[in-house]
């Protein structure tokens, strides 16, 4: 979290805001939905694609702050397999921001020590939208910061799919395709994430409550956070809201609270026997 003061201004929002955070229980894995581009756009009477394009600012203050506050991995919804019934001209516009935001931060990602990864289904995307993608990941590969996934042609199911497909395919090349008896770890361990702890923290932007075929396996225990705020108006300040809420949860795994202060443990009265 140093690195994250040293570009802060003591008695500023946002300082006060990193002084609430707990640096031994930060969110390990951060998820955002990044949603609300075309209705930014919309409401200053502008194409939904200028929205997609002030949405690149916001992306680059996540990465840093994340890599500043000592978060471990950060996975940013950029592309759905549903967002294909976009029109034309929107998809394509998208391929050019990504293409230009590769391009454009790859230096940056280097000076943070930023290792890029893209999840989804990659083999459909346009092959210049895959180079770049390739050279961004081989040349963050041994970078030892923040891991950023960037969700590309991903849907949830589909990733689940993929996994239980791959588990079959092993299988099928060890010979053991008649006694395979599927379980969670082995799903797990095929999801495109395997690499990195589940998310801890799901941040959506632009007040939708619904997860839209994100993560669906990995969100099982996150914490869910919800904000009004269009996603090219989040600022490290929103991030860090966010974290403070998350800090303020409860997390019972289905258990039960782990630790009650000792005055409000209830001893039952003995009566007369
Ligand atoms: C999220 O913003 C970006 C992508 C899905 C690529 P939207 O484009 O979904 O913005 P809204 O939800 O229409 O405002
Ligand atoms: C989810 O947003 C996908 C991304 C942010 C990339 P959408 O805007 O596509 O989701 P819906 O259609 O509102 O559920
Ligand atoms: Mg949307």
């Amino acid at each position: 979290m140093k690195a994250l003061f040293d570009t802060l201004h003591p008695g500023d929002r946002d300082w006060e805001l990193a002084q609430a955070i707990d640096p031994t229980r930060l969110p390990e894995h951060i998820a955002i939905i990044m949603d609300g581009n075309g209705r930014w756009a919309e409401r200053r009477l502008l194409p939904r694609v200028a929205g997609h394009k002030a949405g690149i600012g916001p992306v680059r203050s996540a990465v840093e702050t994340c890599a500043r506050l000592g978060v471990k991995a950060l996975t940013l919804y950029a592309f759905s397999v549903e967002n294909w019934k976009r029109p034309r001209h929107e998809v394509e516009t998208l391929w050019r921001l990504l293409r230009y935001y590769l391009k454009q931060e790859l230096p940056e990602l280097q000076r943070n020590d930023v290792r890029l990864q893209a999840i989804g289904r990659l083999e459909a995307l346009p092959a210049a939208v895959r180079g770049e993608l390739e050279s961004a990941v081989e040349a963050t590969a041994n970078n030892r910061g923040l891991l950023v996934n960037l969700a590309i042609n991903y849907g949830g199911r589909a990733e689940i799919v993929d996994a239980v497909n791959a588990v079959l395919e092993m299988a099928r090349l060890e010979g053991s395709l008649g006694t395979l008896k599927m379980d969670e770890d082995l799903i797990a361990t095929n999801l495109y994430t395997a690499s990195c702890p589940d998310p801890d923290l799901l941040i959506r932007t632009s007040g939708e409550m619904r997860i839209s075929n994100f993560l669906l396996w990995q969100i099982a225990y996150a914490e869910l956070y919800v904000t009004e705020t269009l996603w090219p108006d989040f600022t490290r300040t929103d991030l860090l809201e966010a974290v403070v809420a998350y800090q303020k949860r409860e997390r019972r795994y289905g258990g039960l609270r782990a630790d009650p202060p000792a005055d409000r443990i209830l001893i039952p009265a003995l009566g007369p026997s």
